[in-house]
């Protein structure tokens, strides 16, 4: 127990970014705690924010928690009661909070809005408690909810490592460590029908390839850190077109198929753009967003063929960005 005891209402509120993942997470090691069975590389973007603000109230005879002003119930509420639940653990006279969250941009839909989500819910509250952890014991907490998250805490390029019973995140090189753009072409508004976490439980569980792919992602990944630390961006936008699509191909005999028609169309633009000298790489996490990696000589004529894509509904330009930040605390 290291909170200090308080009897008025405290809160804190935190900004956090999705970030995309470059070489993916796709399948949990066996066991409770929620390790991923492949290391991940990712992007923190500017352009996409999650704002959470946790009040911890004397007064609350339960939690209440709101995303985009809908009270959560179920699986989703239980999640946000977990990482509340943790925190509380730690404080002396523990109390209810009320959470409420806004994204500005689609929410279980392949934007990784559970890897912002859980990012700024945990330092929120964390920082509201009054509890001084470390950045890794907040950041472990949002992993072992949802492992993605972990990754968010970080500005620029960061990445997720297995280790043991646990995984590692940290940053591996700044925002502006290359010049890279991130097209973020939105195909949907709607939500998934199957959250990233029960695709890839499905995935392990029937597909044949999947021991080929977690193999395969882990050296992946290696090639792609390397890639990343010269500033090869060629080798690098090669590799992680590469990892979305093998991460994609394990999912179809398992019958979990994210890319819709829209996304192939998306997929043959960013095709023709590369044939005529064009740098553009696309990748999909657990949706039919298409994320497309572009250089600055690249983003005018990537963006204009994008934007004219059937099926695109828009495109948020995004960059390497920040970090999980608090923006407020105090006595509510
Ligand atoms: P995504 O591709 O958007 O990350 P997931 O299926 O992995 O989709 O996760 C979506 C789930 O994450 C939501 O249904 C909700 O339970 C949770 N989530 C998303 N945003 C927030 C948020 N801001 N605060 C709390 N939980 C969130
Ligand atoms: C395709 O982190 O959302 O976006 O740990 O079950 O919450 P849980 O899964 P989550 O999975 C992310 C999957 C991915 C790839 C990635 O972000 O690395």
């Amino acid at each position: 127990m290291s909170g200090p005891q308080k009897s008025s209402k405290r809160f804190a509120e935190v900004v956090a970014h999705p970030n995309i993942a470059l070489a993916k997470y796709w399948g949990k090691r066996a066991g409770e705690g929620n390790v991923p069975a492949t290391p991940s590389l990712s992007i923190t973007l500017s352009g996409l924010s999650t704002r959470t603000r946790v009040t911890f109230d004397p007064n609350l005879r339960e939690d209440k928690v709101t995303l985009g002003g809908r009270v959560l119930s179920g699986p989703a509420q239980r999640r946000v009661a977990f990482v509340l639940d943790e925190v509380r653990k730690d404080v002396v006279s523990p109390q209810f909070a009320e959470v409420s969250s806004e994204n500005d941009f689609p929410t279980a839909s392949g934007l990784a809005s559970s890897a912002s989500g859980f990012c700024a819910l945990t330092l929120a509250a964390v920082t509201a408690a009054g509890l001084s952890w470390e950045q890794s014991r907040v950041a472990d907490l949002a992993r072992r909810t949802s492992a993605s998250s972990a990754r968010s805490f970080f500005s620029g390029f960061a990445e997720l490592v297995p280790d043991g019973a646990t995984a590692r995140a940290a940053q591996i090189a700044p925002k502006d460590h290359l010049p890279l753009g991130v097209l973020v072409c939105v195909t949907t508004e709607e939500q998934k029908s199957v959250s990233s976490g029960d695709g890839m439980k499905r995935v392990a569980e029937r597909s044949p390839f999947y021991a080929a792919w977690v193999e395969f992602a882990a050296r992946s990944f290696k090639e792609m850190r390397g890639a990343l630390l010269e500033k090869n961006t060629l080798r690098l936008g090669e590799l992680v077109e590469e990892n979305a699509l093998a991460m994609h191909a394990t999912g179809l005999p398992a019958g979990v198929i994210y890319l819709k028609p829209e996304t192939l169309r998306v997929l043959e633009t960013v095709r023709t753009l590369r044939a005529s000298g064009v740098y553009a790489y696309a990748t999909m996490d657990a949706g039919p967003h298409v994320k497309v990696l572009v250089l600055p000589d690249s983003n005018e004529a990537a963006l204009a063929a994008l934007t004219a894509t059937p099926g695109v509904l828009r495109v948020i330009s995004a960059e390497p960005g920040d970090g999980a930040r608090v923006v407020a605390e105090g006595e509510a």
